[in-house]
């Protein structure tokens, strides 16, 4: 979930517009909580606590999906991982890199990885074709964005995942095929690129690509009191 909110749409193929969107779809997906949007209201609804937050968000007592799944939607949007070594580098902290690291990111643009992996989450934004150059042997049946738009010509195209955080995101692609992010940038470099990179230019490039970890969010779980406490209670999520 952490930097979702980056991204153009959720799940690798897109099928969800976006977070309210994709938060409706496990509370109702027997596989996942095999519950339905009517028992979920009705459970929050009998939740004095819940009851007291939805009006004082939504100015209404009254719980529907559409107030629950808008802000659980809310809540995702704060779980963002900012201040990487990589943000203090590029605010200006020379120090924020060292020069392994920073000749990782001279490769990682000069050989053509920021034509997919760009913007504020070094990808997230575009749907791109997996195997560009030599074709991905898959280790699962998913076929990407034509599973959506039903077109022959987004067969293989996957959303290009952030690279935030990215070593600690692993197991690598919609398959999870890919353990290390040697093995993930060796594909990378050939597959997309055509490019085999030596083990040096490799290490340099995962050396960069580590500099991606932002702060990590920190949770405290909500007490919820009784709802005739008028004192405020903790947030669910506290930022810094
Ligand atoms: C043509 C677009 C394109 C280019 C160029 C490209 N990538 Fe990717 N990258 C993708 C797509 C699409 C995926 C997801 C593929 C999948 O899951 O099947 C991906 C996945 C990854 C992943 C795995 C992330 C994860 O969370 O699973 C890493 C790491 C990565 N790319 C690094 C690189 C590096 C380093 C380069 C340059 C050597 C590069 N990419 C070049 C499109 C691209």
């Amino acid at each position: 979930m952490l930097n979702s909110s980056l991204n153009l749409a959720q799940f690798w193929d897109g099928r969800a517009a976006d977070l309210k969107e994709q938060a409706g779809g496990p509370i109702a997906n027997p596989g996942e909580m095999a519950f339905s949007h009517t028992l979920a209201v009705d459970v929050l609804q009998s939740i004095p606590g819940y009851v007291a937050e939805f009006k004082k968000a939504f100015g209404s007592d009254k719980v529907d999906i559409e107030k629950v799944t808008k802000a659980i939607a809310a809540f995702e949007e704060t779980l963002v991982t900012p201040n990487s070594r990589f943000d203090k580098w590029l605010k200006g902290d020379r120090k924020a890199l060292s020069k392994t690291e920073r000749e990782g990111y001279q490769l990682f643009k000069d050989s053509g990885c920021v034509a997919c992996h760009n913007g504020p989450a070094v990808g997230g934004n575009s749907f791109q074709k997996m195997g560009l150059v030599e074709p991905y042997q898959a280790s699962s049946p998913a076929e990407g964005r034509s599973a959506v738009t039903g077109k022959d010509a987004d067969r293989f195209n996957f959303k290009v995942p952030t690279l935030r955080n990215v070593e600690m995101t692993y197991p690598y692609f919609h398959d999870g095929a890919a353990n290390t992010l040697k093995e993930a940038v060796d594909i990378m470099g050939r597959l997309q690129l055509g490019k085999k990179f030596t083990d040096d230019e490799n290490a340099k490039i995962v050396a960069f690509l580590k500099t991606l970890t932002g702060d990590q969010p920190s949770f405290k779980l909500p007490i919820l009191p009784p709802s005739s406490d008028a004192t405020p209670r903790p947030t669910p999520f506290e930022k810094k």
